[in-house]
Order: structure tokens, then C-alpha cells, then sequence
């Protein structure tokens, strides 16, 4: 375990989005959708990621580790209640969000549930138990790309244009996922019984939460594309996933208003090492400046802002 020693708390930050845009990056129709789907994503992906990591509490037999959990669990309890709160802005711009919500929320309650598909065998207390440990595994590849991309808003300039409460929104949580970046990764190999067992099912667990991310973040985007009135949203809706990255990596190039997908296949590429952790992948210290000027950080630690 190589975890920077660093206590995570919870903020109980509040935004108003009353009078952000839906295309809160200007005449970027692209990312704007893209990032606003994620809204839709991560109220169920974030909640499912507590009840996991509760489960596999009682597992944890470091102390330190134990309470970086608990304040992983604190911080992404409040990640999912704030997207979930957003999804308002987005029924108040006209999107309906209900079809695309309900995929997630079966993927996330059902299928990565505590009894898939009707697979009762898994009641069964050893395969209960595998169970669990190849879900902490699933939540530790996709926390590697939430750390990578939380280091990429801190680094980026090109949303101090955009709307700028939907862009502390987003850079408060990706500074948390900086800040707690270890985490995932630490339960994960704690868990395992080898660290051959550790570095295979990493891998293999990549190999399919990669792809399947891309996926279910193109849908989403996709899902408020095909709502959009304007020409851009009516070209984009009939675009094939693979046309879409082509256009996330022309944006991500042009703009920097959405990292490119050259980012994200590097950052995969890194998991493969042997030797591989996410200390490297971010600076605590850059999320936790942050985090000490974010408007909303602020005020929900009772402080004005800078
Ligand atoms: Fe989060
Ligand atoms: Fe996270």
C-alpha cells in the first residue's frame, strides 16, 4: 500500500444550477452532452459503489485502510446524491432522462446487484465472497480512470470559460477522486490472496470495464444528443460509437474541453505494469488547493469565497 497518509472527509457541497445552460461549455454541443450524460450515470454507479465497499468492510483488516474506505464511502455517498440532484437541470433543459436512467440503474442494482441475473448459487457464502472481491476489482479499474481524469480537469484550463457552476461541480468531485485516488486500488489488492491473483484479475477486469465504459459513456451523451434540437446534436445522434470517439479525439485535440481518447487508452495502457499505482497518476497536493478555492468547498465548509 502506498497511500500518500492524508485524512479524506466528506464535503457537503450544494450547487445551483438554476441558471447554467445546457451547453454549460460554449459552442460545444459535443462535450457539453457528453459530460452532462455522466449525470445520469453516476447517481446509481457511485450509490453502488458504497453498498460494495460495506460489504467488504467487515473484510479489511488494516486500520489505515479501513478508514480510507470509510472516507472513500463518505465522499462518493455525496458524489452520487449530487449528480443525481443535477439531473433537475437537465429535466428543466427538456431532456427526458428516464429510458437511459433505468439502463444504469438495472446494470448497477441488478446485474452487478448482490444476486445477478438468477444466479441464487451466489448466495452460497465462498462464491458470495469471490463475488464481492471481483466487484471491489471492477470498482478499482473504473476508479482508475475517474483518478486519471481528475488529474486531467486539474491540469486543464479550458472550462474557466464554461458555465462556472457546472464546472466547480465537476472539478470539486474529479479533485476528490484525485484525493482518494489509492483507495479502490489498495482494497482491491488487500483483498486478493496473491499479488499474481491481483495483477491477472486487474487486468482481465481492464479488459472489460475499458470498453465497457466507453460504451456507457457514449450512450449517455448520446441519449440527450438525440433530444437535442439543433444541427449539431441531429448529426451526432446518428453517429456510430466508433465515429464518436473519432470526434471526442478531434474535439479533445481542438479544444480541451473533453480529454482525447488517446488519453484514456494511455492511462489504460499504464494499468498494465507490473509495478503499477495510482500515486503516480495524480497530485494530492494540486486537488487539495483546489478544493481549498472551489466555490462550493467552500461554502459548505462555512468560509467566503476567494
Ligand atoms: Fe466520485
Ligand atoms: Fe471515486
Amino acid at each position: 500500500m502506498k497511500t500518500a497518509r492524508h485524512t479524506l472527509k466528506a464535503r457537503r457541497v450544494q450547487f445551483d444550477l438554476a441558471s447554467t445552460p445546457a451547453y454549460w461549455i460554449p459552442d460545444d454541443p459535443f462535450s457539453s452532452h457528453l459530460i452532462n450524460g455522466i449525470h445520469l450515470i453516476l447517481p446509481a454507479g457511485e450509490l453502488w459503489f458504497c453498498r460494495v465497499y460495506n460489504k467488504a468492510l467487515p473484510y479489511v483488516t488494516d486500520p489505515q485502510l479501513r478508514a480510507d474506505v470509510e472516507g472513500f464511502i463518505r465522499q462518493e455517498a455525496i458524489h452520487s446524491r449530487t449528480h443525481s440532484h443535477a439531473e433537475h437541470y437537465l429535466h428543466r433543459h427538456h431532456f427526458d432522462t428516464e429510458a437511459f436512467r433505468s439502463k444504469i440503474e438495472w446494470l448497477f442494482e441488478r446485474f452487478l446487484g448482490e444476486a445477478p441475473f438468477t444466479l441464487n448459487v451466489l448466495k452460497r457464502k465462498r462464491l458470495e465472497k469471490h463475488w464481492l472481491v471481483l466487484r471491489v476489482g471492477i470498482i478499482a479499474a473504473i476508479e482508475h480512470f475517474t483518478g486519471a481524469l481528475g488529474q486531467w480537469t486539474l491540469d486543464s484550463k479550458s472550462w474557466d470559460k464554461a458555465d462556472p457552476v457546472m464546472a466547480d461541480l465537476f472539478r470539486w468531485h474529479l479533485a476528490e477522486e484525485v484525493e482518494h485516488r489509492t483507495v479502490a486500488f489498495d482494497l482491491f489488492e488487500h483483498l486478493c490472496k496473491t499479488q499474481l491473483g491481483f495483477y491477472i484479475s486487474r487486468q482481465a477486469l481492464m479488459a472489460i470495464v475499458f470498453p465497457l465504459m466507453i460504451y456507457v459513456l457514449a450512450e449517455g451523451g448520446m441519449s440527450l444528443a438525440r433530444q437535442g434540437k439543433d444541427e449539431y446534436s441531429m448529426w451526432m445522434a446518428r453517429k456510430s460509437l466508433l465515429r464518436l470517439i473519432i470526434e471526442m479525439e478531434r474535439i479533445g485535440r481542438k479544444t480541451d474541453n473533453v480529454p482525447t481518447f488517446t488519453f484514456l487508452l494511455q492511462a489504460s495502457a499504464r494499468w498494465v505494469l507490473p509495478n503499477f499505482h495510482p500515486i503516480t497518476e495524480g497530485d494530492t497536493q494540486q486537488a487539495l488547493d483546489y478544493l481549498a478555492r472551489s466555490p462550493a468547498a467552500r461554502a459548505a465548509a462555512g468560509l467566503p469565497p476567494v
